[in-house]
């Protein structure tokens, strides 16, 4: 694992920014595993900017979300579709074919998933994925006790997971309690990861991550068993 300690959210920002971006300079066709909740926010920022100024293309980028809620319909503001659309996806010149994220309104989720992983599989897998981290250390929403050999899956959400996500909607009650999710073995597959991790909320489950055990009970462990990681914390989740 590389670790890189910043001074802020607005450095590790810029930081992720500028990794996503050499991605995609040197492989305009890349695929790339994107996150979603409030740590890559800024990211997306500085990458629109990128695009705006520095002329950074990604008509050819494919994308592939970790994860959606079940239950809420895409244009919901809480829903992940919504997110990326807004957040990122509507600014810059993506080819709206290029984009993929779980479809969770729909019948048949098992289906779902297994076509979630072919598309992934069919573009040749994902070059950089961008992770965060909850605090109970899941990645995507893979929860504690997660197996590592899971794929694109249905999952229960944690209580902590609901309150802490809670924070997004009017009531707890309205937190979906159910989602579609990559899994671990989704991830590891992936051929580079970016965890990013800011704030001291985040401070103790990166650092059972890096320096505890690797188990399921702490998810992102796993991460350690990869070839290729870059975690980009800032002073106030750094375990160093
Ligand atoms: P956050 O969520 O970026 O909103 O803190 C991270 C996560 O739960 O993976």
């Amino acid at each position: 694992m590389n670790f890189v300690v910043v001074k802020d959210y607005h450095e590790m920002s810029k930081r992720a920014a500028v990794i996503v971006a050499g991605q995609i300079y040197l492989k305009s066709k890349s695929v790339i595993g994107f996150a979603t909740g409030s740590t890559p926010m800024g990211m997306y920022r500085e990458l629109i900017s990128m695009y705006r100024e520095e002329k950074l293309s990604f008509s050819e980028m494919i994308t592939f979300n970790l994860d959606e809620y079940i239950g809420l319909a895409k244009e919901n503001t809480n829903s992940y579709h919504y997110y990326m659309m807004e957040n990122f996806f509507k600014h810059i010149d993506i080819e709206k074919e290029n984009i993929n994220m779980p479809n969770s309104n729909i019948e048949d989720i098992d289906k779902e998933c297994r076509g979630y992983e072919k598309k992934i599989a069919e573009t040749g897998g994902i070059d950089l994925q961008v992770l965060g981290i909850g605090k109970n250390g899941h990645i995507g929403f893979n929860e504690p006790n997660i197996s590592f050999e899971a794929t694109t899956h249905q999952v229960k959400l944690d209580e902590e997971t609901i309150l802490a996500n809670s924070r997004f909607f009017t009531n707890i009650e309205d937190v979906p309690r159910y989602a579609i999710s990559m899994g671990i073995q989704t991830i590891m597959f992936a051929r580079k990861i970016l965890l990013l991790a800011n704030g001291k909320e985040k401070a103790d489950a990166l650092c059972k991550a890096v320096t505890g055990p690797i188990t399921p009970d702490v998810p992102a462990s796993i991460l350690r068993l990869h070839k290729d990681v870059t975690v980009i914390m800032d002073e106030e989740a750094s375990f160093l």
